[in-house]
């Protein structure tokens, strides 16, 4: 499932950066570091949202996802520092405009990636599809005033 899934979704960022995007020079490159955290935590959701919708749950994998995905969690938030706003970032400007909505939409997502990974563990398809829901409403709810 794993071994199937995870070319398909590498693709589309290896035609990213294909594209000769602009590169991130700065030191310890925060934009870049945090954009792959991102693609990492990407990764490891995405593959389960197909496994629900497909109607083909697999406690077990879905298990081992939502463990990939809670170790990945915290990943980004530390590459957010001031002055960190440049080309080739997507964030808006409200990230440093906003940041206790920022902190906000960050603990909400940490909440319910955690209330995600309780509910794989109990491995029941009608705990785990709210909780997965829940996980991607709160990515969508970030991204909407703090991604481009
Ligand atoms: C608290 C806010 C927040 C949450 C929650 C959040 N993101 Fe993001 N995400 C961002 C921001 C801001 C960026 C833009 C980063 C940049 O380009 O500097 C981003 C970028 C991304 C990118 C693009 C990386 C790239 O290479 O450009 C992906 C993919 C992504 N997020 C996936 C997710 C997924 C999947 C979730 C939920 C499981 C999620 N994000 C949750 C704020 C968030």
């Amino acid at each position: 499932m794993l071994r199937k899934t995870v070319p398909l979704l590498l693709f589309p960022v290896l035609l990213l950066t294909a594209c000769g995007e602009v590169e991130d020079t700065r030191p310890g490159q925060p934009v870049a570091t945090r954009q792959k955290a991102f693609k990492a935590i990407l990764q490891s959701f995405e593959p389960m949202g197909v496994q629900l919708r497909e109607n083909r749950y697999e406690p077990e994998t879905f298990l081992q996802q939502a463990r990939m995905l809670h170790q990945l969690k915290d990943a980004p938030w530390s590459h957010f520092g001031p002055d960190t706003h440049y080309p080739p970032t997507k964030a808006t400007a409200r990230v440093w405009q906003e940041p206790e909505r920022f902190t906000a939409e960050r603990e909400g997502f940490l909440k319910a990636v955690d209330a995600l990974l309780t509910a794989a563990e109990s491995r029941t398809e009608e705990r785990v599809k709210p909780a997965y829901q829940a996980v991607h409403d709160s990515c969508r709810s970030c991204h909407k005033p703090f991604r481009n």
